[in-house]
């Protein structure tokens, strides 16, 4: 087949896309594919005509554009198929706060939250006991985010995130440890334990993307009744969202084994680091293999 492999982009993340999108570009060529490269940071114009040719879009972008819809909107309007989410469910998914009601809705827990908008300023007051975590709501790979444990911070977080363009999600700090949990197809991956440095306070850019950012275990050393319990929420959460085809879902989980989902990402990365891909390992695919699947499944 005729592959576009869509990276790069303009945010904060396209580091983070590129280093994927090398591993995914060998794939696909082990595959058999003809792959042209295409980042709509250089030629945003051309990808309705570009798509039209193609036989599949591949598409590694994080944040916007790519995780919020508007490549899989010009993609469908060019009958060009890829993997994952559609354009409104990806865009719902970006937006973090419109996702914790969905979980809220469908019974799933989600840390307490609060909204601020740029007009609302960084003078609006804390709502919630701290620490709290201040992010952009629509942002991955933990840019822009801080963790305020004294109020007199709170405004310097808030002015962090305005200077990225986006309201904020203030979110009550969950004590406990993260785990992940990836949706492939239908069914949920075996869950991945995260442990940081020990010199850092959360899963931070660092961890996330540095080869000895931080311990990840998987299976995650969990009994099999919080396990199970995850893997189900997860499934609901992938389902309540729209999405289809794959998903990430991180959660916090507190000693007495209290799950709270954080968030869902609709392109979960695929860097050497990434944890969907070790996760898909670990039930037997090769990351190559895996690049298969998610074709295979964005032409069902
Ligand atoms: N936003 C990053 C890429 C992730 O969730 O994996
Ligand atoms: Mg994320």
């Amino acid at each position: 087949m005729h592959v576009i492999l869509i990276a790069g982009g303009w945010s904060d993340e396209r580091e983070v896309s590129l280093s994927g999108a090398k591993k995914i570009h060998s794939a696909l060529e082990e595959l058999g594919h003809t792959v042209t490269f295409f980042d709509p940071a250089d030629d945003f114009k051309s990808l309705l005509t570009i798509a039209k040719e193609a036989d599949f879009a591949f598409i590694n972008l994080h944040g916007t554009p790519g995780e919020d819809g508007l490549i899989q909107a010009i993609l469908d309007k060019a009958d060009c198929p890829y993997q994952g989410a559609g354009p409104a469910a990806s865009y719902l998914a970006l937006n973090k706060a419109a996702s914790k009601e969905v979980f809220e809705d469908r019974g799933i827990k989600t840390p307490d939250w609060q909204l601020v908008t740029p007009v609302q300023g960084v003078a609006t007051p804390l709502e919630l006991e701290l620490p709290v975590f201040v992010k952009p709501n629509k942002g991955g790979s933990s840019l822009g985010m801080s963790l305020v444990k004294r109020a007199e911070d709170f405004p310097a977080a808030l002015e962090k995130v305005f200077a990225m363009c986006q309201s904020a999600l203030v979110e009550s700090f969950i004590p406990g440890v993260e785990l992940t949990c990836g949706i492939l197809g239908d069914d949920p991956l075996p869950l991945i334990m995260i442990k940081p440095r020990s010199d850092s306070e959360f899963f931070d850019y660092a961890n996330k993307y540095a080869e000895d950012g931080a311990e990840e275990i998987c299976p995650a050393p969990v009994d099999e009744e919080l396990s199970d319990s995850i893997q189900a929420q997860m499934v609901v959460a992938h389902n309540a969202l729209g999405l289809t085809g794959y998903s990430r879902g991180d959660f916090m989980v507190t000693k007495d084994g209290e799950a709270y989902l954080l968030e869902v990402n609709t392109l979960p990365g695929m860097t050497p680091t990434s944890l969907l891909p070790q996760a898909a390992g670990h039930v037997g695919f090769s990351f190559t293999e895996l690049i298969g699947e998610l074709i295979r499944l964005g032409l069902e």
